[in-house]
């Protein structure tokens, strides 16, 4: 039986610890560390996780840490500004860590993480599950064959929705340290996995265009005078973009999130509230020790057709172009006119698959004590955080920054 802890149990954490089971391994949560307790019983409830008879609930790692029960592993799923804190509060156990991205949301909380697990014998996983996935293993595949050559430009770009984002707890840049940390990470660590190498210097630039208004920053759709005639509002939901059934059901879903139980009802804010401080495009271009441009652009505006996820990656061969929102793959030689279609079944569970892996990976972990794929130290989990903190660095400045832990 394998003994989870899960800190900072919201949606994410409960989501993989339910997945702890996807293996047929036996397992049960039997430690939890949240401020609320009731948001974290729902969400376990909501993913069907299995909680032991005896579960304890902490409010703080301390007082967990008071009298630590065994355990096997321990999933890390609070706000980002935290995970750092956490992670290295939970070193001393030498139980493996299953830490949530970011990492860290500063320099000097990752350059302390670092120094934590540089020499540690506790594992931690990194949750980065872009470059597990099907899709960028068998692009890997592809570039390792020497089928591109040599990987001289990489240049990728997320084009996507941004209300999630500019409505919950992730506008505040507080707890998540800005949309380089939250979103294009990801992005940023299967480029660095396949283009190889690793990145010397980065200049970025980051923006507020489209989320951009005076209302108040705790404003709900509800209580909003102009919510009927709001691009962002009910109406325009309901009448132009098709979201739900009626007027009223797209007002109360854009003012409120309610668990599946309807215990818990969060409120979501105005996207146009002032005082947001997260940006809604960015990007950024990073040199690669070995000469390599790898380039990464975001934004949080499109909508619909308009959105995208992917890459193209030019050698001295070939290109090839990842696509994840239709997990195609598209060679085009650069020595004739061949160009080889592939389209990579995802397999079930979220991100692109990659989480079944993740997920491999920490249960492999916990059993052998091996090192996961994703590993902080040991599987370069740490670069994609430092290359987007350096890159957020350089947006603020505007200078070239060098990337060194
Ligand atoms: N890997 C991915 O692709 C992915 C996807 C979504 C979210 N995330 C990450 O997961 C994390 C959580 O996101 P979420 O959507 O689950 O948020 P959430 O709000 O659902 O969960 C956060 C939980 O942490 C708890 N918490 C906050 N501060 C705490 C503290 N000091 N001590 C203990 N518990 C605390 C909250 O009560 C809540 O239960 C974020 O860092 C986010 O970036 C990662």
């Amino acid at each position: 039986m394998l003994k989870i802890g899960v800190v900072g149990c919201g949606l994410q954490a409960a989501t993989i610890a339910g997945y702890m089971g996807v293996y047929n391994d036996d397992y049960e949560v039997s430690v939890v560390v949240d401020i609320d307790f009731e948001n974290a019983r729902s969400r376990m409830a909501q993913k069907q996780v299995r909680i032991a008879e005896d579960c304890r609930f902490y409010h703080t790692v301390e007082e967990f840490l008071a009298a630590p029960s065994q355990l096997n592993g321990i999933i890390i799923g609070t706000y980002c500004a935290d995970h750092t804190e956490m992670a290295c509060k939970l070193e001393v156990l030498g139980v493996p860590l299953y830490v949530e991205k970011p990492v860290a949301i500063t320099v000097e909380q990752l350059r302390k993480l670092y120094k934590t697990f540089k020499n540690s014998k506790t594992p931690v996983e990194v949750s980065l599950p872009m470059r597990l996935c099907p899709l960028t293993q068998r692009a890997k595949v592809i570039i390792d064959s020497g089928l591109l050559g040599p990987v001289h430009q990489v240049i990728g770009y997320e084009d996507t929705p941004g209300e999630i984002y500019f409505s919950t707890w992730f506008r505040d840049a507080e707890k998540t340290g800005g949309m380089f940390m939250q979103k294009a990470v990801h992005d940023i660590d299967y480029m660095f996995y396949l283009a190889g190498g690793n990145p010397v210097q980065v200049c970025g630039m980051r923006t507020k265009h489209y989320y951009v208004g005076d209302k108040p920053y705790d404003l709900t759709c509800d209580q909003c005078p102009d919510a009927m005639t709001c691009p962002e509002g009910p109406c325009a939901a309901f009448r132009e973009r098709g979201h739900w059934n009626s007027v009223p059901e797209a007002l109360e879903k854009l003012s409120y999130t309610v668990t599946p139980d309807g215990l818990i009802r969060k409120k979501r804010y105005c996207v146009y509230s002032k005082d947001i401080a997260i940006e809604d495009m960015g990007e950024c271009i990073i040199k690669m020790d070995t000469g390599a441009h790898v380039a990464h652009s975001q934004n949080f505006i499109a909508q619909n057709h308009a959105c995208r996820r992917g890459a193209r990656f030019c050698g001295s061969l070939g290109t090839l172009e990842i696509d994840f929102n239709n997990s195609e793959l598209d060679f085009y030689s650069h020595r004739n006119r061949t160009q080889e279609h592939y389209v990579v079944d995802q397999g079930k569970l979220s991100h692109y698959g990659g989480d079944r892996e993740l997920v491999a990976d920490f249960l492999r972990v916990m059993k052998t004590g091996e090192r996961p794929r994703t590993d902080l130290i040991y599987g370069n989990g740490i670069m994609s955080t430092m290359a987007c903190l350096c890159a957020r660095d350089s947006a603020d400045s505007c200078k070239y920054i060098d990337i060194e832990l």
